[in-house]
């Protein structure tokens, strides 16, 4: 099972990356997790016709991907917009043909809410994309409660145990839907 992950923050002590490569770390036996990298994407515009690598690149991942990891970056009460933008690009491809059906686990570090509104923001998103993100268990982390180190690694066992049962339940939803 080929999971990618695509964060909402670009920066290199992201709390939100910090939650991804955890998942990496302790994916279920028979999942693979890799990680996106959206630093070179540039904003989705239709008036550039000739796709730049980086878009190239993004496009058959998620193309190989049978479902995705999304870390919700909250800004200003919503959605991050590097997460937004690469979703907007991958939206673009004939009949939504890239997402449409695929499974979703939503996770997200931020201020006390955890990025809460920006992942109930996502799930409207979703819904026009026809992804189908996990219901249960929710991960939502305050990053402010030393929960993560200065490199923006995770630390909280708590946090740890919920991501991994988040990845278990993943794992059962996307064997899950591939029988409807
Ligand atoms: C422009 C901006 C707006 C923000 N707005 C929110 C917000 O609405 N809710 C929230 O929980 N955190 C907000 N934050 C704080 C971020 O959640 C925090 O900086 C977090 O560490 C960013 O994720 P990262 O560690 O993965 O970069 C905001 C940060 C920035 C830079």
């Amino acid at each position: 099972m080929k999971i990618l992950a695509i964060c909402g923050s670009l920066r290199k002590k992201s709390t939100n990356m910090g939650l991804l490569r955890y998942a990496q770390t302790i994916a279920p036996a028979g999942m693979e997790i890799s990680i996106a990298d959206l630093s070179a994407m540039p904003f989705y515009n239709a008036d550039i016709t000739e796709k730049p690598v980086a878009v190239v690149a993004l496009l058959n991942q998620i193309a190989n991907a049978d479902a995705f990891i999304f870390g919700c970056t909250e800004y200003n009460y919503s959605l991050a917009p590097a997460l937004k933008n690469a979703l907007d690009w991958a939206s673009r491809e004939p009949e939504n043909k890239l997402l449409s059906g695929k499974a979703v686990a939503l996770m997200g570090a931020g201020g006390g809410m955890g990025t809460s509104r920006a992942q109930y923001h996502m799930r409207q998103t979703c819904v026009f994309l026809n992804l189908h993100p996990l219901n249960k268990p929710e991960v939502f982390v305050n990053a402010f409660a030393n929960t993560f180190d200065a490199e923006g690694n995770l630390t909280d066992e708590k946090i740890k145990a919920n991501t991994q049962a988040q990845l278990v339940a993943l794992a059962e939803w996307v064997n899950t839907l591939k029988k409807q």
